[in-house]
């Protein structure tokens, strides 16, 4: 039977989520929250990782061992890089890479880990699917673009930052968790997807909006990832 992981970063990000489960019954492992139950007939993990990438590998490995997810997806905020997107709008991954995995001083382009195979981690075609349908269901008024999700230990507040992600690297918005999520999704061989809505520009004013628009964003990306559960 399908049991599927469903991870945030913050509280913002997971508490629609943990409001619409149903028989719920939680368990803490390393120190994060772990809240299994039923939702729309699926059986489900819901956990928040906490920031950044350790943060976001460790809680991904736990929910692999301890409760054997069959599926993981991530919902949250980022900040937009590419200019077409506003804030509210959705980025569904492509693939994640890490921006800040710099070994340019041996010659190896930004983002790429030295000696192993894979550097920017696919998202499953199938989940991207499910969650671009969702989209075409869900979002009315704003825009959803399938791309690439950049993650870093930095909270991205200027607008030359955001230039070089989008032209050196490819990058549709910036985080800080998707490419560990996806990194040990990758080495464990189980699917995911990482659905994000803008809550900045990543830019001068990222700070003020991240606070303006932080529920908002989280609010869209949950309605995204509950129709998929819907629809599965
Ligand atoms: N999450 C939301 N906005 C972000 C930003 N500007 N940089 C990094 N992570 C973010």
């Amino acid at each position: 039977t399908i049991k599927l992981g469903l991870m945030g970063a913050m509280d913002e990000e997971i508490a629609l989520l943990l409001g619409a489960m149903e028989e719920k019954k939680a368990v803490v492992v390393g120190g994060v929250t772990f809240t299994e139950g039923q939702l729309h007939g699926l059986t489900v993990v819901v956990c928040r990782s906490g920031v950044g990438k350790v943060n976001a590998a460790v809680t991904t490995q736990i929910l692999v061992d301890r409760f054997q997810v069959s599926a993981i997806i991530f919902t949250g905020v980022a900040g937009a890089v590419d200019p077409q997107l506003n804030i509210g709008d959705i980025v569904i991954s492509s693939s994640c890479q890490q921006h800040d995995m710099d070994v340019t001083a041996l010659g190896f382009e930004r983002g790429v880990i030295p000696y192993q195979a894979v550097s920017d981690f696919l998202t499953d075609a199938q989940l991207m699917k499910l969650a671009k349908d969702a989209c075409s269901r869900v979002c009315h008024n704003h825009n959803y673009i399938i791309g690439k999700v950049l993650s870093g230990d930095q909270f991205i507040a200027d607008h030359s930052v955001v230039s070089r992600l989008y032209e050196e690297m490819g990058g549709a918005c910036v985080e800080m968790e998707g490419a560990a999520l996806a990194q040990v999704s990758y080495l464990n061989d189980i699917p995911y997807v990482v659905l994000r809505s803008m809550s900045d520009k990543a830019d001068g004013s990222a700070h003020v909006n991240f606070a303006e628009f932080t529920v908002e964003a989280s609010r869209r990306s949950y309605e995204i990832v509950n129709d998929m559960l819907v629809h599965w």
